[in-house]
């Protein structure tokens, strides 16, 4: 049996979806608070973990494979074999404001509000732009209209929570969908179940 890590929320919607879709059985009741399940056959063991801990449950070895958003596995950088984009989860990180000028106007540091620290760093390390990052947890959309910062780095899905809050994308910096990844010795360990659960979802 291999260990599969999916995240809560939407994604792991998703997610049994398509691998029923693929013919695997899994029934994961919404109610329960119960944290791990198995499929019917009992090849899999799901464990359901946060979005942001996927990676780190796959990268320490208490999963074999996770799957998790590209928009989470590049804030955290983990060390984790990328095996296959599952095409589900499809979003793009932005940099959205109030308007086009919300900071390229300014004179001294800009003020960035977001979850992804470390993304948010690096793109305007890129662009050569002083930026303050200021980390926040949830509701970024409120930083800019409550003037804590200039901006937000963020995941755009269906654009709504922008529109309903008068903001707009000014760049866009990466698209992503969700990702099959692998422990890294489990990948050579367990590569015959690992391969075939891959076949399985192509
Ligand atoms: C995410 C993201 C945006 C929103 C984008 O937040 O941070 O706020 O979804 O989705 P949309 O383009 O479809 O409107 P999430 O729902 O995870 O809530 P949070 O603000 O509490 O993190």
């Amino acid at each position: 049996m291999i260990t599969v890590a999916l995240p809560k929320g939407r994604l792991m919607e998703e997610t049994v979806e398509l691998f029923n879709k693929k013919g695997l059985n899994i029934d994961i009741p919404s109610k329960s608070r119960k944290l791990f399940f198995y499929d019917k056959d009992k090849k899999y063991k799901f464990l359901i973990v946060r979005a942001q801990d996927v990676a780190t449950y796959v990268e320490y070895n208490a999963a074999c494979i996770g799957v998790v958003g590209l928009d989470v596995l590049r804030e955290h950088n983990n060390n984790v074999f990328e095996l296959l984009d599952l095409g589900i989860g499809y979003c793009k990180m932005v940099v959205a404001g109030k308007d086009e000028h919300c900071f390229s106007t300014k004179t001294k540091n800009i003020r960035v509000a977001t979850k992804f620290v470390n993304i948010a760093k690096k793109h305007f390390i890129r662009k050569n732009i002083n930026a303050e990052i200021v980390k926040l947890y949830g509701s970024i959309e409120l930083a800019p209209l409550l003037g804590i910062a200039d901006c937000i780095v963020d995941i755009v899905s269906t654009g709504q929570t922008l529109k309903d809050n008068g903001l707009k994308v000014i760049e866009e910096i990466f698209e992503s969908t969700a990702m099959l990844i692998a422990n890294k010795t489990s990948f050579y360990t367990h590569n015959k179940q690992i391969k075939e659960l891959v076949d399985i979802i192509q």
